[in-house]
Order: structure tokens, then sequence, then C-alpha cells
């Protein structure tokens, strides 16, 4: 395991072509390596390259604004589908037949390595992962179990199914950080405004360190598995980062954050950076040193290139809640969002957090169908 809780100075340039879409830590029968994804508009454009068809995925694209998923979801608890390789690569492929995205986004949950390392976990319908037992106390994380290599398998048996079907379609693989990870860990429940973690940073600070240490391992494990087993991509979700300032974030989250990815830094795969509410923290995320920087729907692209000093390519950043507005004002915003993306080096389109589970994936598809339609410069 790597032990480094090194925090890079800065970030890592994108390099400026497509070209050296090289991967030198993966197999070369990986996707990446083999001329299946090296081209794809997404990694061309996570390479900060400008791919002549527009790349767009959206997070939670799979899941419950679709039918399909619904249909095979039912009587399958939500950790239990992402364990079953074959039921969790064909809700990976679901939303890449029917929206024509430029990528699929790996089917499971940023708490499945704390269940495969037997953290007693479960995903409860309309609340969100809880623990059996939240960790709080040094005794609490010194007791936490070790993720073993081999307990990953499904995992690398989904990501293999997945793109063996996906042929030049990038999958990306995803963790969750340490931070956001760590929230739900001490709270053991969903919370507004994680008071347990950020109270523990400053009152135990030692033993905070040693539950992101933990949480950066765990997830750092869980993504080198889907990039070993074929995923072109990684991103990392700190969705819960936003709650949290500058200096608490620089002082006690980014080291963390910068320890899961130096789990799969040497495989060369491009790397993505999301939270919301991250506005204000946006270059220090940059700097636990990532190839991209995923945008909440909150800060126009143009602004958050201006505050990264146009040095990556960024992820983002249409609104969710305009999923759900008539047809001319999304398009109008959709618009308006590539063009504030245009001086970036190199643009992603996605949404500036997950799709809702009332979205109509009919809106969805002719979302992708637009930007596929607007020609790049
Ligand atoms: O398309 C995709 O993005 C699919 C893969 C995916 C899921 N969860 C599936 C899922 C990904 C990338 C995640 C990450 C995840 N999980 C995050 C980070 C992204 C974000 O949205 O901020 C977080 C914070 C979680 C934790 C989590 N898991 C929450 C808050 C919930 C919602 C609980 C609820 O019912 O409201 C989940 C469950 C979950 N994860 C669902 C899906 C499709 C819904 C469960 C279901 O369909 O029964």
């Amino acid at each position: 395991m790597t032990s480094s809780s090194a925090l890079p100075g800065s970030a890592q340039p994108a390099p400026s072509t497509t070209g050296d879409a090289v991967a030198p830590g993966l197999d070369a029968g990986h996707p990446l390596m083999d001329g299946r994804t090296a081209d794809s508009p997404l990694i061309q454009a996570y390479r900060g390259g400008k791919p002549s068809r527009r790349p767009v995925w959206f997070m939670r694209q799979a899941g419950r604004s679709l039918p399909e998923y619904l249909k095979v979801r039912q009587g399958v608890a939500m950790l239990d589908s992402c364990l079953r390789p074959e039921l969790a690569a064909e809700i990976t492929l679901q939303p890449v037949r029917r929206h024509d995205v430029d990528a699929g986004i790996f089917f499971s949950d940023i708490v499945i390595p704390l269940k495969l390392a037997g953290v007693g976990v479960d995903i409860v319908p309309g609340v969100g992962p809880v623990l059996d037992q939240p960790v709080r106390t040094a005794t609490d994380v010194a007791a936490l179990p070790q993720l073993s290599w081999e307990a990953l398998e499904p995992i690398r048996e989904a990501v293999r199914l997945t793109v063996a079907e996906l042929g030049s379609t990038p999958l990306i693989g995803f963790a969750g950080a340490p931070f956001t990870l760590a929230a739900y860990m001490v709270e053991g429940k969903p919370s507004r405004d994680h008071l347990g973690p950020r109270t523990m940073m400053h009152a135990d600070s030692e033993t905070w360190t040693a539950l992101a240490n933990w949480a950066a391992d765990a997830s750092g494990m869980f993504l080198r598995a889907q990039l070993e087993a074929g995923a072109s991509a990684g991103q990392l979700f700190d969705s819960w980062a936003g709650s949290l300032g500058l200096a608490d974030y620089s002082n006690y989250v980014a080291p963390a954050s910068a320890r899961a990815l130096d789990h799969v830094r040497h495989l060369g795969a491009p790397l993505v950076h999301f939270g919301t509410g991250t506005s204000e923290l946006l270059v220090a995320m940059r700097d636990v040193g990532v190839d991209v920087v995923g945008v909440d729907y909150r800060l126009p692209l143009d602004e958050a290139n201006r505050r990264l000093g146009c040095t990556v390519p960024l992820q983002g950043n249409i609104d969710p809640a305009l999923l759900s507005a008539p047809w001319d004002i999304l398009e109008a915003h959709v618009r308006s969002v590539i063009a504030a993306g245009a001086g970036a080096p190199g643009h992603v389109l996605n949404l500036g957090h997950g799709v809702p589970p009332e979205t109509d994936p009919t809106v969805l598809t002719r979302v992708v169908e637009l930007i596929h339609s607007i020609p790049a410069e």
C-alpha cells in the first residue's frame, strides 16, 4: 500500500496535445493502451485537446431516472446490486445505450470499499449510507478492518464485463474522497453540516488523520482496481468538501485526497476531482494533483477557468434543476455552459451534480443530441 501523504505543491500541467495518451502503468490489453479509447473524445478532452465531437456524460446517469434500471433493481438491495458483476455491468451500460453519452460511469457506490473491508454499512432508500456503528474515537479507528486486494474481485469482474461491451466508449472509474467517506463514517449517516468530522479535525486531529488515511487507502485501492481492470479515467468525488473552509480543506483534507490518488497516479490514466459548493476550493482541489477539475452548478465555467489560471480542462456544469425547465430555457442554458467553457484548456460537458431521480430520461437524450450537434471550434 502506498503510504505517501505528501501534498504536491502545484498541479501537473495538462499536456497540450492528444498525442501522448500514454498510460505507462496499464497492461498492453487495456482499452487505453490497445487503441480502443485513447483517441475517444472524452480522453482527448481530459488530456487538454479539442475533439471534433464535444464529449458529455452525466453524474448519476445510471439509476433511478431510468425505467430499465428500476426494473433490474427490483428486489435487489442497492449494495448487493453493486456486488453482482453481471448486474453492475448491465446497469453501467444502460445509460450509454440509451443516451449515446461519451462515457460510462461505473455503477457502484462510494461506500462499497467499506462494505468489502467488512464495515457494517447499508444504503437506506431515500436516506443514503448508514453505518451499524459510527467511527468516532481512536479505538474505533484502530479497530477498522483493512480492505484486501482479493475482496475487490467483484469490482474487477464487473469492470471487465463492462469494458468488453463498451468498445471504444471509455469507462470512468470513481471513488469517494476521504473527507466525504469519513463524513459518513463519523456521523454514521448522512448529515447536512458535517459537524462531527469538522469537530474531530480540530479536537482530535490525530484520530482524524488516522481515519482520513484509512479512507484514502480504501478509496485508492477501489479506484486502482477499476483502472487496472479496464477503466480509462478516474474521478474522485468529494461531494461534501463544500462544507469546509479553505484552511480546513488544505490542512486536514487535501493531504488525504492526494494519498488516495497516490494509489493510481503511476497508471497514467486521466484523473478528475469533483465536489459541490467548492468554488473557493478549486485551486486546492487541483493541487492534490489531478488532470481535470469538475465544477458544480454554482460557478460559471469562465470564472472557474480564471480562478484556475487556465491550467486544467474543466468538467461541468449544467444545472440539474434546469433539466425540468421548458426545453427552450434548458437549451439556452446548455449553450451558455458551452460558451463559458470555451476558454478552458479542454471541456467535458456534465451536470453540476447528479441526475435528479425524477428527471425525464428523454430530456437527457435530447441534451446529448444538442451537445453533439454543436460543432467544436
Ligand atoms: O451514474 C452513476 O453515477 C452511478 C454510480 C454512482 C452511485 N453512487 C450509484 C447510486 C456513483 C458515482 C455514486 C457515488 C456516490 N454515492 C456519491 C458521490 C456522488 C454524489 O452524488 O455526490 C455519494 C455522496 C454517494 C452516497 C450515496 N449513495 C447517496 C447519498 C445515495 C442516495 C440515497 C437515496 O436513496 O437518496 C446513494 C445511493 C445510490 N448510489 C443510488 C445510486 C443509483 C440510489 C439508490 C437506489 O437506486 O436504490
